[in-house]
Order: structure tokens, then C-alpha cells, then sequence
């Protein structure tokens, strides 16, 4: 078990429990943070769309020719831009910080 720090859309900040095996959007919906998640994880809707503290964004798993077409779709594309649902936790990303962006 880590934790997440999660940024909302009224720049509240959480510190979320985090199980690694799970993705994100699923550990962000279930701390009950306004994620919408439309298409469940098939990377097709880009409502999990988040922003992830730059720092962090190496650690990950790179980002996907798919994810990257669907982010840059959002209209609020940033260069830190990733889908929730893309990256599965583990626990040694503990700390990570991340916003969520903004609604279409
Ligand atoms: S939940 Fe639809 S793209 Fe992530």
C-alpha cells in the first residue's frame, strides 16, 4: 500500500491510498474524486485524463501511440498529459503527485 497525492479541479489536494495492480483511474474513482471513466479503461473516452507532476513522468511506462492520439484530442493537452487508466499502480511510485484536468 502507497499513497497518491491528488490534486482536484478546485485545487484541493488528497493523499489517496494506492494498491498497486490497480490502475489509476480506478484508485482515483474510488477515493470518490470526480473522474468519469466513461469507457471503463479502453482508452477511449479520455475522461481520466490527468496531468502527473513532471518529475514523475519517467518512472512510468511510456505512453502509447493510442493514449497519445486520445490526449492531444482533449483540448487541454499538456506535455505531462496521460490517462489514468494507462498507468497500473505499484508502490514504488508512492508519492506520486498528479492533477486532474480539466471537463471537455
Ligand atoms: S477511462 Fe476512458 S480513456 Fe481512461
Amino acid at each position: 500500500m502507497s499513497y497518491i497525492l491528488a490534486q482536484d479541479r478546485e485545487g484541493n489536494t488528497h493523499n489517496i491510498k494506492a494498491e498497486a495492480g490497480f490502475s489509476l483511474m480506478e484508485i482515483l474513482k474510488e477515493a470518490n474524486l470526480d473522474i468519469e471513466a466513461v469507457c471503463g479503461g479502453q482508452c477511449v473516452c479520455s475522461t481520466c485524463h490527468i496531468y502527473v507532476e513532471k518529475k514523475w513522468l519517467e518512472q512510468l511506462t511510456d505512453i502509447s501511440e493510442e493514449e497519445q492520439v486520445m490526449v492531444e484530442d482533449t483540448g487541454h493537452y499538456e506535455a505531462n498529459s496521460r490517462l489514468a487508466c494507462q498507468i497500473i499502480w505499484r508502490d514504488d511510485l508512492a508519492g506520486l503527485t498528479l492533477t486532474l484536468a480539466p471537463e471537455f
